[in-house]
């Protein structure tokens, strides 16, 4: 495969393979570009991408609702008619929120993701993981993404949002169509319309009986922000699809990108199988920061502002690069390695002020449990594939597939 020499080129197949010499080459040459094929500024350096997100009146998260733009990369035409829908559904999302509304919103549903509260989980998600491992571990083989990854996230979501067991099959249905939110695949928007119409109808009564009957799950504290004024219905049906959204495919991917770079630096991997309990949570820290699971996210300029000496207009819209933001020499020594024990490590995997990742604690509960069970059982693990194929998509870093051996 030839190299993209192409700066514009964000969804070249070979930058969607491996997206780090194109971020690097943005990051040195140009950190603030304009990208003339989407119409977007790409802002790579770590000092302006955290800049850049702190400063939350200048750069809006109502990216949705705001942006008129049609969608890139483009949609099928006949499918254009789907679009009102979608929008509609995610304008409502707690992440496209901009103060005061967001502030509101975010007290509502804080306490539940405290580190406190995902600490108590941990039993429930190493329980998960003890059983899909279970189930593959006297083959000698599996495909990690869909033996392990896909399923983690979704079992601990539908519990939390009390999702009864026997329901559990048609979410995760559900919850596949929703991945197509963040796919480049120009018929997106047909199993995305079908996954947003499927989790209104699923979730609609369960919040009736949560406003009647309150218990301790994720609905019936969505349904409190209903009964308090905070939520219309609307916004508690995407919010608690939402979870799905936002927990599903980032956990999935942190599973695999990170299991890869494990197995990629055989160094590293004998040091974590030597002492996984130590070094459970610096290991996952690095699996976020050197393949991170989002690459990039968006927000929209909500006035005239200057970065890094570029002139960016209101209403204009920037992708800010996570995945060249923690590899910035500036901010990260050695930042091209993989050091299981880097410390300190302040990447910006889970975002950075008021968006602050609502999940971060828990998507770190389940990082450790993955790595630190696989370690302790797998300890022989190996990849048996020497092509591995990624989604085409600027946002996530998503593997189609991770086939490892063991013996
Ligand atoms: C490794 C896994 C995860 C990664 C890498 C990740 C990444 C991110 C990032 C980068 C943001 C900031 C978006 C922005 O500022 O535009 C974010 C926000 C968010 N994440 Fe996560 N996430 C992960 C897991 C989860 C999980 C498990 C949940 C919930 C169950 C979750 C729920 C959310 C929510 C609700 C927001 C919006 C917060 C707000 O707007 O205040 N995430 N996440």
């Amino acid at each position: 495969m030839t190299a993209t020499t192409d700066l514009d080129a964000l969804f070249a197949p070979d930058v969607i393979a491996d997206p780090y010499p194109l971020f690097a080459r943005l990051r040195d040459e140009d950190p603030v570009h304009w990208n003339a094929a989407y119409q977007l500024w790409v802002v790579t350096r770590y000092e302006d991408v955290v800049w850049m997100v702190r400063n939350h009146e200048a750069f809006s998260s109502a990216v949705i609702r705001t942006d008129e733009r049609p969608p890139y990369p483009p949609v099928n035409p006949g499918d254009l008619h789907l679009l009102h829908g979608v929008r509609a559904f995610r304008g409502d999302q707690l992440v496209e929120q901009d103060r005061p509304a967001h502030a509101s919103m975010r007290a509502v549903v804080h306490e539940f993701f405290t580190p406190g509260a995902m600490e108590a989980w941990r039993p429930f998600v190493r329980a998960a993981v003890a059983e899909f491992l279970d189930e593959v571990q006297d083959k000698g083989h599996m495909d990690a993404h869909r033996d392990l990854a896909a399923p983690l996230p979704v079992r601990v979501i539908t519990q939390m949002m009390g999702v009864p067991e026997r329901d559990r099959d048609h979410l995760r249905d559900l919850a596949d169509k929703l991945l197509y939110i963040n796919r480049g695949e120009p018929h997106r928007l047909q199993p995305l319309t079908e996954g947003i119409r499927g989790m209104i109808d699923y979730v609609s009564p369960l919040v009736d009986r949560r406003i009647d009957t309150p218990t301790n799950d994720f609905l019936s504290v969505l349904a409190g922000g209903e009964s308090a004024g905070v939520f219309d219905r609307n916004q508690v049906l995407v919010n608690a699809a939402l979870l799905l959204f936002a927990g599903h495919e980032t956990t999935m991917n942190l599973i695999c990108n990170g299991l890869l770079a494990l197995l990629n630096h055989p160094d590293q991997w004998a040091r974590f199988v030597a002492n996984p309990e130590r070094y459970a949570r610096l290991a996952t820290e690095e699996c976020l920061r050197f393949d991170p699971p989002v690459k990039s996210t968006q927000r929209i300029a909500a006035r005239d502002v200057e970065l890094g000496g570029r002139q960016i207009h209101a209403g204009d819209r920037i992708r800010w690069i996570i995945a060249a933001a923690n590899r910035d020499p500036a901010a990260f020594e050695n930042p091209d390695s993989f050091d299981i024990a880097r410390q300190p490590n302040p990447h910006v995997s889970l975002g950075a002020g008021i968006h602050y990742c609502l999940g971060a604690s828990l998507a770190r509960v389940e990082g450790q449990e993955v790595f630190r069970a696989i370690a302790e059982r797998l300890p022989g693990i190996r990849l048996d594939s020497a092509h591995l194929e990624y989604e085409p998509s600027i946002q996530f870093r998503s593997l189609r597939a991770l086939p490892v051996r063991w013996t």
